[in-house]
């Protein structure tokens, strides 16, 4: 086996203890594949003749221990057998790492998630470390799965039903000192302890982590189906069974099975095979691998910045200014306005008080913040993102007192939402060095930047910009200087439908429960007073500039009257407490049929559109932008993936039924004779 092993690596210590590194060939991140799982049963195989007095799992990845199963290869699966027969044999390694009569240790840095978890929870013991970087879950729920390696067994055994089920049902990733909380770990230690700490839980071989009787009760008899009924209903409250069946099916799972680990092993592997191959788990994870293809365009450079000097306080520079300090850079945030600084700083404290919580860390990332009326980070910072009025004056006016102050190699940025770039960067010496960095709003929620080149752009400046967005832990699009350039052009047809609708009569939440109903994560009148009526209108508007949008005239009417959405607290809604306040449908309202087909195939025409035009470089970036960048029903794989799921004819109707239903307001757009082909 010794000279066979590619991925995991033998040592004996001095204490007769065996530390099994893995350590995965060709590989960034420890995954567990068929083949490292495979050559771990062969070395536990050998490990179980030896009979040592422990064994210690351990990663010799700096990013951490095992990042989980291979989800790469759980696109590939198209039989339910062929992933029972995976699963199956998972459970047969587990057990046997299980069933060791000397003591086991997990040794866990940095990511410990889903199949990683599922094998530190077959080890009798588990040590992490106590530092930022530790991750510890079971985040399967989020492919559209639940743990299928053993998890939703042993979790709840080891920390209580309810907590594993909330750890399941949510796929929330914990600290290593939450995790040592809840029992999830025996000890979370800082790193100079780590091996140490792992060496004496061998040797001391004290009692295994049990849950209280408490946390057992869950599963009594008369208690089960009222349990099983609450954590269903919360579980309704944020997702549609029809969309999302993976936590209703483990949550029935527990309820049926938990009284024998046999039958709750046979469950999860049936359960969990059917839900690998069906559409939302296929979805869900190419959304996922989607993720990943986003952030490979940030690294196609290495550029990394220190300082970031942001240009305007407001609503965005200020939010974006904050998040690159919570990110670790050093952060200059000027504006010509100081009360806009004082505001911005206020709103970045409390960004940093709920994302850091220690105060020793809130203090240091307001450490990296300052305020800087006079602009004197300018000549020091290696990224300027200008985030003033989108006002073409004001913003090439700066831009020409910018360009002599700024370092030779800095990254010059624009947020601009609608000016096209080739029109901004009339006003530099070097307009080859402007990239759009379009961030969205809320900055700390939306995931994804528009990286935004404009037909003279440099290719490495975007490139650079790329890999700023990833270095600030966002996902990195690149897209050609064009209105609205990927995300509100596709999003705003799509809005302005709602609205037409809403104008013909039909109640604001029956639009929105259509939209919902689809698979959107908000109705579209909603999203619209979400974002702000004002902010649609001028989107709407510069669109309509060059492209066959109509503004219809009541989101105009909502803006004069002062009726902005949720920050004025009432546009489509009213709003209390943040909340709208929605008034119950009619009794005996039937929406009229097709309601949703209607707006989402506004979405859909824009974005073949899009990539007819070359606003992204192919269909799956174009996806993966309109998921992160618009919340499009990520169980359903990005509209380009939709409309190639679905039956080309009943498109082409769909297509051509709302041609004739909305003279003037939706056009096909040429690119669909190419897609439906
Ligand atoms: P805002 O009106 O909230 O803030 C603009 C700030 O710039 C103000 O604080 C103003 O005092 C300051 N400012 C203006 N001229 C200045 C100058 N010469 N020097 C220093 N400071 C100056 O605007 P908001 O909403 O933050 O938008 C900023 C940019 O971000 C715009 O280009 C907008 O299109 C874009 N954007 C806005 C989004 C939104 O949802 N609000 C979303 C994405 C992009």
């Amino acid at each position: 086996m010794k000279n066979k092993s590619k991925h995991w690596r033998i040592e004996h210590d001095d204490d007769g203890i065996i530390w099994l590194h893995f350590d995965q060939a060709k590989s960034g991140t420890n995954v567990l594949t068929e083949e490292t799982l495979e050559e771990l049963d062969g070395h536990l195989i050998e490990i179980e003749k030896l009979q040592p007095i422990g064994l210690i799992i351990c990663s010799d990845k700096a990013n951490g221990f095992i990042a989980g199963a291979d989800v790469k290869a759980f696109s590939r699966i198209r039989k339910a057998e062929e992933a029972a027969r995976q699963i199956r044999r998972a459970h047969a390694i587990f057990s046997r790492l299980e069933n060791f009569s000397f003591p086991t240790v997990a040794l866990i840095h940095g990511f410990c998630l889903g199949g990683g978890l599922e094998l530190a929870l077959a080890c009798r013991y588990r040590v992490c470390r106590d530092d930022a970087a530790t991750r510890i879950g079971l985040p399967e729920v989020r492919l559209g799965l639940f743990p299928g390696f053993g998890g939703s067994v042993r979790g709840p055994r080891l920390i209580g039903h309810i907590p594993a089920l909330n750890m399941m049902l949510t796929g929330r990733t914990f600290s290593g000192r939450a995790a040592r909380r809840m029992g999830l770990v025996d000890m979370a230690v800082p790193k100079r302890q780590f091996l140490t700490a792992a060496r004496h839980m061998v040797l001391a071989r004290p009692q295994p982590h049990r849950p209280t009787w408490l946390q057992r009760l869950p599963a009594s008899g008369f208690l089960r189906p009222l349990v099983a009924a609450l954590m269903e209903r919360e579980v309704r409250k944020k997702a549609n069974p029809t969309h999302y069946p993976a936590p209703f099916s483990l949550i029935e799972h527990w309820e049926k099975h938990i009284d024998s680990e046999d039958d709750m092993y046979a469950s999860e592997v049936e359960r969990v095979s059917k839900l690998i191959t069906s559409d939302t788990a296929q979805n869900l994870i190419r959304i996922f691998l989607l993720q990943e293809q986003l952030k490979s365009q940030g690294r196609q450079s290495d550029f990394k910045a220190q300082r970031v000097h942001v240009i305007g306080g407001g609503v965005m520079g200020g939010d974006i200014a904050a998040w690159c300090a919570l990110q670790g850079l050093h952060v200059t945030l000027q504006d010509r306005a100081p009360e806009m600084l004082s505001r911005a700083m206020g709103r970045a404290h409390g960004l940093f008080r709920k994302k850091l919580k220690q105060p020793r860390l809130v203090r240091d990332a307001f450490d990296r913040l300052m305020p800087d009326c006079g602009g004197t980070g300018i000549p020091k910072a290696d990224v300027v993102i200008e985030a003033i009025f989108e006002n073409v004056e004001a913003k090439q006016g700066l831009y020409q007192q910018l360009e002599p102050q700024l370092k030779k190699d800095a990254l010059l940025c624009t947020n601009t939402s609608s000016i096209p770039l080739e029109v901004l960067n009339q006003a530099l010496k070097n307009p080859r060095r402007l990239v759009g960095l379009h961030f969205f709003n809320p900055v700390a929620k939306m995931q994804l930047i528009e990286i935004v080149s404009a037909g003279n752009t440099d290719p490495e400046a975007a490139r650079d910009a790329a890999a700023f967005a990833l270095q600030i832990n966002r996902l990195p699009l690149p897209v050609k200087s064009s209105p609205g350039f990927l995300v509100n052009r596709i999003l705003m047809p799509y809005l302005l439908e709602a609205v037409e609708l809403l104008e013909e009569g039909i109640p604001a939440p029956a639009i929105d429960q259509a939209a919902t109903d689809f698979g959107m994560p908000m109705g579209p009148i909603e999203l619209a007073d979400t974002v702000g009526l004002d902010i649609c209108l001028a989107v709407a508007d510069k669109l309509a500039e060059s492209l066959p949008v109509t503004v219809p005239e009541k989101l105009r009417t909502m803006v004069k009257k002062g009726r902005l959405g949720r920050k004025s607290g009432s546009g489509f809604y009213r709003y209390a407490k943040g909340k709208p306040q929605k008034p119950a449908l009619a009794k005996g309202f039937i929406p009229p049929p097709g309601l949703a087909d209607g707006m989402i195939l506004c979405m859909l025409n824009e974005a073949v559109a899009c990539l007819r035009e070359g606003i992204v470089a192919d269909a799956d970036l174009l996806d993966a932008g309109v998921v992160f960048g618009t919340g499009f029903a990520p169980f359903r794989g990005g509209p380009m993936h939709y409309i190639r799921s679905q039956d080309p004819e009943s498109m082409r109707a769909l297509v051509q039924k709302q041609e004739k239903k909305r003279p003037g307001r939706f056009a096909a757009d040429a690119g669909w004779d190419e897609v439906l082909e």
